[in-house]
C-alpha cells in the first residue's frame, strides 16, 4: 500500500537545512509505504501512480508529536482540588494520594477503558507516540498492574513507584525505596523500558532518587527524572550524572544545573501544562535554549498538576509565555520529545522514518500558537496507519 500526500503548502521535516533545523520545504510531497516514509520531494516530482493520493490543499504537515511525559493510567481525577487551586490554594503534590487511593480501587477493565479513552483523545490533538509512567499504585500488585496496563498501548513505559511515599508508609521514606528497587522493581521491569523518580522536597531526596534510579539501572531500565519543579535541588546534577535521558519540569533551575545540561546529552523536558494549572511561575525556555539545553515540551497529563493531553495548547503557551519561537516549539514537541526518549526514528519526517505525520487544517504551523484552543488537527496517520480526522478540511 503507497500513499502519497500531496499539496503540502508547508512541510516540517526536522531534517536541518543550512540554518534551519526544522528543515521546512514548501509544496511539498510526501510518500508513504508499509508504515514508513519512502520518499519526501517537490510536488511536482511526486509519482501519482500511489495506491491512494491524499491532497493536503495548501495545508501545513508536521511530524507527529512526541509526548515524552504522562501519567495516563490512574482512576478518580481532582477537579475539586483544581477549583480550589484556583480560588487560591498553593499546589503540594499531596493531592497524588488521593489519585493513589482512587487507582488502586479501579478494576483493570476500568482503568483499560480510560486509556483507550485517552489515546484516542492524544491521537485526535496530533500525538503519535506518547510516554506513559506509573506511580499512582505505590504498591507492588498495582504498580505491576500499572505498568502492564501501559506496555499494551505503548513501548515507552516508565516505572515510576519512587512517585511519592504513599501513607502506610509515612515517615518511613527509606524503607519505601527498600520495597521500590526490591520487589516492586522485580514486578515492574519486565513491562517498563525507564525507570524514574520524583527528586523533590516532600517527595524523594536526592540520596534516595540515587538508589532508585541506580537500582533501575542495573535491572536494565534507562534512568530520566522528575526535578525542580517545586524548587531547585540537586536533581539535576544527578540526572546529568547517571546519564538520564531527561529532566523533565525544570521550573526552578540554577546557572549550574543550565550548565551541566547544556554540556551534556540529558535533555530538558519542559511541561507547560504543569505551570499553566498550578499557576508557579513558567520556565524561561529562551534561556536554557540560549546556553545550548536540548529542550522538549510535553503535557504531562495527569489529574493532579496538568489534565490536558493536548500537545497544540502547551506549544502556544510555550510560544506566549516560555519565550520560545514557534520553530521551537514545533521542534520541541517533535524531534526534541524524539530525543528525550532516545528514538531516532520518530519526530522527523525522512525517507526510512516511520511515517507519523499530522495535517493541519491550516497554511502553517504558526496557527498551532496563533490559533490557541481552535482544533486544527485535520488527519494523524501512526505507522503510515490514519488514527483520527478524514476531517473538516474541503477536498
Ligand atoms: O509530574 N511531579 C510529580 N508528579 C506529577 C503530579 C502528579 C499529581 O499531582 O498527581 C507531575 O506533575
Ligand atoms: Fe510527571
Amino acid at each position: 500500500m503507497r500513499t502519497l500526500i500531496t499539496g503540502i503548502g508547508e512541510l516540517t521535516t526536522n531534517v536541518p537545512a543550512g540554518d534551519d533545523r526544522t528543515g521546512t520545504r514548501r509544496d511539498a510531497a510526501v510518500l508513504v509505504e508499509d508504515g514508513l516514509v519512502a520518499w519526501v520531494g517537490d510536488a511536482a516530482d511526486a509519482d501519482m501512480t500511489a495506491d491512494e493520493i491524499v491532497d493536503a490543499t495548501g495545508g501545513a504537515v508536521l511530524p507527529g508529536f512526541v509526548d515524552s511525559h504522562s501519567h495516563l493510567v490512574f482512576g478518580g481525577d481532582r477537579a475539586a482540588e483544581f477549583e480550589a487551586r484556583m480560588a487560591g490554594e498553593r499546589y503540594a503534590a499531596g493531592g497524588i494520594r488521593s489519585t493513589v487511593a482512587a487507582t488502586r480501587a479501579a478494576a483493570d477493565a476500568e482503568l483499560r477503558e480510560r486509556l483507550h479513552g485517552f489515546l484516542a483523545e492524544i491521537h485526535a490533538q496530533g500525538t503519535t507516540t506518547v510516554e506513559i509512567k506509573s506511580g499512582y499504585g505505590l504498591d507492588v500488585a498495582t504498580e505491576e498492574r500499572l505498568v502492564r496496563l501501559a506496555a499494551e498501548v505503548t513501548d515507552e513505559v516508565t516505572f515510576l513507584g519512587a512517585h511519592v511515599v504513599p501513607a502506610e508508609y509515612a515517615d518511613r521514606g527509606d524503607a519505601y525505596v527498600d520495597l521500590v528497587v526490591g520487589p516492586m522493581l522485580d514486578a515492574c521491569a519486565p513491562h517498563a523500558k525507564w525507570i524514574d523518580v520524583f527528586c523533590e522536597t516532600g517527595a524523594f531526596t536526592v540520596a534516595q532518587s540515587r538508589r532508585v534510579l541506580e537500582a533501575g539501572i542495573a535491572r536494565g531500565l534507562a534512568p530520566r527524572i522528575h526535578a525542580g519543579q517545586l524548587g531547585p535541588g540537586d536533581g539535576v546534577q544527578l540526572a546529568v550524572e547517571l546519564g538520564a535521558a531527561s529532566v523533565d519540569h525544570g521550573t526552578f533551575l540554577t546557572d549550574d544545573d543550565v550548565a551541566a545540561l547544556a554540556g551534556s546529552d540529558t535533555v530538558l523536558t519542559l511541561l507547560p501544562g504543569v505551570e499553566f494549572s498550578t499557576r508557579q511561575p513558567y520556565p524561561d525556555a529562551r534561556r536554557l535554549i540560549d546556553a545550548g539545553v536540548t529542550v522538549a515540551l510535553a503535557c504531562d497529563t495527569n489529574p493532579g498538576s496538568s489534565f490536558t493531553s493536548s500537545m497544540p495548547f502547551c506549544i502556544a503557551v510555550a510560544v506566549r509565555d516560555m519565550r520560545m519561537t514557534v520553530a521551537e516549539a514545533i521542534w520541541a514537541a517533535t524531534a526534541g520529545g524524539a530525543a528525550a526518549l532516545r528514538r531516532d526514528d520518530i519526530g522527523v519526517i525522512a525517507e526510512g522514518r516511520r511515517a507519523d505525520l499530522v495535517l493541519l487544517d491550516a497554511p502553517t504551523r504558526v496557527h498551532l500558537a496563533y490559533r490557541p484552543g481552535v482544533p486544527l488537527i485535520d488527519r494523524v496517520w501512526k505507522d503510515g496507519v490514519l488514527v483520527a480526522g478524514g476531517g473538516s478540511r474541503a477536498r
